[in-house]
Formats: C-alpha cells, structure tokens, sequence
C-alpha cells in the first residue's frame, strides 16, 4: 500500500520505518528540513532500538522515503498518517495548529482519495475538525477524504517492538471502507505475517486485537489509556508519601497490591514522577476537554498535581540531608526522561537540574543517550561524558533515570570521587543494602 507520513517525529519516523518494514511503500514528510537532510544522509535525529537498522534496510530496498516537500508526498497515498506534534498551550490544552496545517496541505495537495488518519493524540472531537477542514480546503474535484482515528500506543525505548507486536491495534471509522483500508494495511502484524527484525526466532503465539470503534471513542481510548497509566504512577507516589510518614516500604508496598492480578505490576512504581512529551500534556489535555464538555476531572488534576509535586520532594530530601544548596556540586545520573531513549522533553531530571540551579547548586550531569538533547535544552547544567565525572567533587548524587548501566557501576569508583557519598535513588532502582555497605548514604523514595 503507499502510505504518506506528515511529521517525521518520534512516533511518525516509527510508524513510516515500521510500515516499510512489513512491505508497504512509505513516504516520510517533515517541515523540519534539518531532520530529512539528516536522515538522507543516512543518520538518526533521534535514538531508538532497533531503529536505525530498519530504515537503513527499508530504504536501500526502496520502501521508505524521505522528503519536505508535502506535495510530492501526500500524491501517490492511499493512507497518510498524521503525526505531528500536539503540544500544551499554557492552559494545559492540546494546541492543534499543527494538525490544522497537516489537513489543509493534504486537501490543497492530494491528488487523490485517501483515508486521513490521525495518529498524533488529539481530543476528541479532532476528527470531526479534520474533516470539515479537508471539505473547506480541498480544491480538487473527484478526490474524497476518508478520515480515522488510529492512536498511537507505543513507548519510547521500545517503540519498534511496540508497533510491530502490539497489545492491541485501535482503529476508529466512519466507514466501512475505512475500515477495510486499516485491516488490510496493519494484516501483517495482527496475522503475525512479517519476518520479525527483533527477535530472529519470532512467532507471533496470537492474534493481535484489532479494534474497531467510532472516530470519538478511538480518540478517547488514547487519552485514557495515558492518563490510567499517569494515574497509577501518582497513586504510587502518594502511596510512597504515606510510607514515609506512616511506616511501610513502598517497594515491598507496590509488589504486594501489584501481584493482584486485577491491578497489575507495571507502572505502580514510586519515584520522581512521569515526564516525557506524553504523560503531562496528555493529563492536561484530557483534563481540559473534560472541563469543555462540562465535566471537572478531579481525579485526574490530582494526578497532575501529586506529579508536579515530586520534584519538590527531590529538593526537599536534599536540602535535609545537606542543609544548604547554594555552592553545593550534585551529580545527576540519567536526564532521559526515561531509560532507553534520547528524549529530554519534560524530564523530571531536567526539571530538578532547574530548580537546583535556580538554589545556587553547581549542577553536573550524564546520561547515555540524551547528552546532546540535555545540553541543548537547558545550556546551564554541565554535562559530563560518563558518570564518574558526574559524581566528581559531588556532596550527593541523585539517579534521575533508571538507565541499566547505573546499576552495574563501580561503585567504590563513584564514591571516591565524591566529597560526601550521598545517593538519592530518585527510582528506587539501585540495590540499597549493597550501597549502605559500602558505606554511602541512601535515600530512597517512600521507604
Ligand atoms: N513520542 C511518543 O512516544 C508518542 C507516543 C504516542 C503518541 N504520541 C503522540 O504523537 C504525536 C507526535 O509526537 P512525537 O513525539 O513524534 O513528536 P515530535 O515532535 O517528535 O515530531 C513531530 C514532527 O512533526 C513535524 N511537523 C509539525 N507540523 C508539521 C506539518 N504540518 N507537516 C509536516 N511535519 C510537521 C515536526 O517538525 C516534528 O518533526 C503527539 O501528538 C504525541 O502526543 C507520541
């Protein structure tokens, strides 16, 4: 199938790469000429497992294209996928103006029919606004739009394995044929039919659930889906607070609820909070759509609310322990917003490097993948080119991402290199006793 991908981002370069992969012809759009050029040189933008070798062997095969020019990439589609950003608006609502601009190029520019599918997470609604846009915008006679909901559910650092052996495929429609177009377009994955490019001895055991609902509640899953996940990390959290007034170790706490099979063990992890370019907007947003229609999620603002208050908490565990900040040098391991991936948007290392700074604190950080992106985001944070030196001349050294290499460290090294050996396990990922044994301090969270 040709398949068109405006905004060539985190998910769109993902999706694009991975629809190559399992025999469809892509072409990869962004108004971001810097990224194609990169990527025609043959480089990522970004980092993600898995990734570069699949564009590397799509595009020699001639499957997956890039360009800039919306034109040319939206002509021979059947399907184009909407991908670009949707980022907060100082109210916390979903500004869509990119998505607005992608629907009016598709109907000034395609040539012919084709389903319009929103991929980017949008409110919903957002579909209903993509259609009356292609009707308003759209110049030429005889070409139809077709439009859909299809949310996008992977996780960064496994977005490959998440697109090609999902939980479940989303599609919302308003047609039969839209329908038609998706089942045929996603049949590899959900019959199992494509040589996995992970695991070389890959079978997919089932069928992967293809969902078909209306465009609204397609929508409506996504952000859903986000804001339990969002909910169950702050309930988490909350839980941790009350461990450390209360008694009781968080971690022995969640591995006890999360063994309940009705609750489940991902994401009940205490911490810094969430981050990343989805958690926090997405909250905000469904909050605001609520709140539009006339309903006031409560619950959900509160989710809001315990995470926007788990930086705090990093502050105030270390100005406990080491009375004043101001002059002091903290190390922070991690400024990923997560393990595996190069993505520093709302990170919560970030957000305590700010606030640390802003104490008169000497700020020095590493991480494996996100050194550039860090740098460039906030150009006062020193960062170093491993851990050691990010611990050297520290009085405490924070774990902010739960990067597998941390625990594997030498950590006699890390101590020697500090002037007082205060650890704070921001992720509760580092195995205290060990660390106590050896004689640093440790604070861990909600234990
Ligand atoms: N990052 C994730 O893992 C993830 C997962 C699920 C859903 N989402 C959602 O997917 C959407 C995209 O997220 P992302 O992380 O890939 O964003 P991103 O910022 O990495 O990528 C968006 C890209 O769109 C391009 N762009 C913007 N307007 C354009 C236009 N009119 N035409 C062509 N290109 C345009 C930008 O230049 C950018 O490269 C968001 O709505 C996000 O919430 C993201």
């Amino acid at each position: 199938m040709n398949v068109c991908v405006l905004g060539t981002g985190y998910v769109g370069l993902v999706t694009g790469a991975c629809l190559a992969e399992i025999g469809h012809h892509v072409v990869c759009m962004d108004d971001d000429a810097g990224k194609i050029e990169v990527l025609l040189r043959g480089e990522m933008p970004i980092y993600e497992p898995h990734l570069e070798g699949i564009v590397r062997r799509t595009r020699a095969a001639g499957r997956l294209h890039f360009g800039t020019d919306v034109a040319e990439a939206v002509r021979d589609a059947a399907v184009i996928f909407i991908c670009v950003h949707t980022p907060p608006l100082p109210d916390g609502e979903a500004d869509l103006t990119y998505v607005e601009m992608a629907a009016r190029r598709i109907a000034e520019h395609a040539s012919r029919s084709a389903l319009i599918t929103e991929k980017s997470t949008v409110p919903v609604q957002t579909g209903a606004w993509i259609e009356k846009t292609l009707a308003i915008y759209s110049r030429r006679p005889g070409v139809e739009f077709d439009v859909a909901s299809n949310p996008e559910f992977t996780r960064e650092g496994m977005a490959v394995e998440d697109f090609l052996h999902p939980d479940r495929i989303v599609v919302g429609v308003g047609s039969a044929r839209a329908e038609q177009i998706l089942r045929e377009l996603y049949a590899p994955i959900v019959e199992g039919r494509f040589r996995c490019p992970i695991h070389a001895d890959c079978r997919q055991d089932r069928a992967v659930p293809f969902l078909v609902t209306d465009i609204r509640s397609a929508e409506m899953i996504k952000h859903a889906s986000n804001s339990f996940l969002a909910l169950k990390i702050s309930f988490a959290n909350a839980l941790a607070d009350v461990c450390e007034l209360a008694g009781g170790d968080i971690l022995q706490v969640t591995k006890g609820v999360g063994l309940d099979r009705r609750i489940g063990r991902a994401f009940l992890n205490a911490g810094i909070g969430f981050g990343g370019s989805c958690f926090p907007k997405d909250v905000k947003a469904f909050v605001k759509i609520a709140e539009k229609s006339g309903y006031d999620f409560a619950l959900l603002r509160e989710v809001d609310r315990i995470n926007e208050r788990r930086r705090e908490m990093v502050l105030e565990k270390l100005k406990r322990a080491l009375w004043i900040l101001r002059g002091k040098r903290i190390g922070l391991l991690g400024l990923a917003f997560k393990p595996n991936t190069d993505d520093v948007r709302e990170a919560p290392a970030l957000a305590i490097a700010r606030r640390l700074l802003e104490e008169g604190a000497e700020v020095r950080g590493y991480d494996p993948q996100a050194a550039g992106k860090a740098r460039q985001a906030l150009p006062e944070l020193t960062v170093c080119a491993d851990p050691y030196e990010a611990a050297l001349q520290a009085e405490a050294v924070v774990l902010c991402t739960e990067w597998g290499e941390f625990t594997g460290l030498d950590w006699p090294r890390v101590k020697a290199q500090m002037v007082r050996p205060l650890i704070l396990d921001g992720r509760n990922a580092l195995d205290r006793e060990k660390l106590t044994a050896m004689g640093f301090e440790y604070i861990g969270i909600g234990r």
